[in-house]
């Protein structure tokens, strides 16, 4: 039986931090009301020149950096983002072809904020089912681009940015158990108008932009995180109390402490990266593991678990040891 072991992390952010302050330029909005409701401080914008694919390729080449591989060792790319550099090909090849890579395979995957858990458990199955053996998931997004700037209720909330972790095939014998252990992922398309950008190839045709029921999204999000999370736990018939590190989606602190506290889990073992970088969707996972395994917090060996929820709904959670 393989397992998909954490062999290499990385995180790109755009050159320009945009702090709440410069926000007041174009919204009526204060400091003070987005750190009291969402703990966010700033975010990263990308420039002209910086998109998806370009944030991607310096995470990618990051986490290979930090694997010690080169692009000619991998053979699968999984993109999750929904802000792609064109509607296809996919990012995930375009990233391909960036790293100078003729051979595998290479696919973007849609989820919104829950796309890094989603392609995480889409690639530790490719690897268990033996068709890969080392693969790039990487999470990549300018939401920037879908934001409607004159709307303070959504457009202080997000960022952009980009994060990977290469992932490798090991026997479990020689695996020390380390590895993704379980995985929950749910969806509910009832709840697709909640949380939406209202453009679209097959509609208007143009990208259009997002738009949110807060209250909506806030309502459920602590309730269907603690689910999927609680039911990780017990796929993998592993106590919570052996939890080292809660890394969660950064969509807003108050549903992260929300989450950590329901479940029991103190705010000390829950990695938060909220303020720095906003709500970055589905980078923001890969981006937080980069920050806490790159500063020494997350260690070879600590049980980590990272959970997401967004449009859609989608909602999912993902156990490894790190
Ligand atoms: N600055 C100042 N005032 C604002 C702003 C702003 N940026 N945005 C809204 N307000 C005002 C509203 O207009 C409203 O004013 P009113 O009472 O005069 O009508 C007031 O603040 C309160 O608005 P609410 O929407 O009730 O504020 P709430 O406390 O619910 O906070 C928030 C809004 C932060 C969006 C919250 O609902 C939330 O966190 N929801 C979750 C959404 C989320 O995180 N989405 C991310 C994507 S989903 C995911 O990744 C999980």
């Amino acid at each position: 039986m393989m397992r998909s072991v954490v062999c290499g992390f990385g995180a790109a952010l755009p050159e320009r931090a945009v702090t709440n302050d410069e926000l007041r330029q174009l919204v009526d909005t204060t400091d003070s009301w987005i750190q009291q409701r969402t703990g966010i401080r700033q975010r990263y914008i990308a420039g002209p020149e910086e998109t998806t694919a370009s944030l991607g390729e310096k995470a990618a080449r990051a986490a290979l950096d930090n694997a010690g591989l080169a692009p000619a060792d991998i053979d699968l790319i999984v993109v999750a983002t929904s802000t792609p550099d064109n509607t296809f090909p996919a990012t995930a090849v375009n990233i391909q072809n960036r790293l100078g890579m003729e051979h595998g395979f290479a696919f973007d995957m849609q989820a919104v904020c829950s796309g890094f858990v989603y392609a995480l458990t889409t690639a530790d199955n490719f690897i268990r089912a033996g068709r890969a053996r080392r693969v790039l998931v990487i999470g990549a997004e300018t939401f920037s681009r879908l934001l409607d700037w004159t709307d303070r209720t959504t457009c202080v909330l997000f960022g952009d940015g980009a994060g990977a972790l290469v992932l490798e095939a090991k026997e479990e014998s020689e695996a020390e158990n380390r590895g993704i252990i379980a995985a929950s992922l749910r969806s509910d398309g009832s709840h697709c108008q909640k949380l939406y950008v209202d453009g679209g190839v097959s509609t208007t045709g143009d990208i259009g932009h997002l738009r949110m029921e807060g209250r909506e999204v806030f309502k459920h999000a602590v309730g269907m995180i603690t689910d999927v999370i609680e039911s990780a736990f017990a796929e993998a018939k592993i106590d919570i109390d052996q939890l080292d590190w809660l890394v969660p989606h950064q969509a807003n602190r108050r549903i992260i402490e929300g989450s950590a506290k329901k479940l029991g889990i103190p705010m000390d073992k829950v990695v938060v990266t909220v303020d720095q970088h906003a709500n970055t969707s589905a980078a923001s996972i890969p981006l937080a593991l980069a920050t806490a395994a790159g500063d020494g917090r997350i260690k070879r060996g600590d049980m980590v678990m990272l959970e997401a929820m967004g449009g859609g709904f989608t909602w999912g959670a993902v156990l490894l040891r790190w």
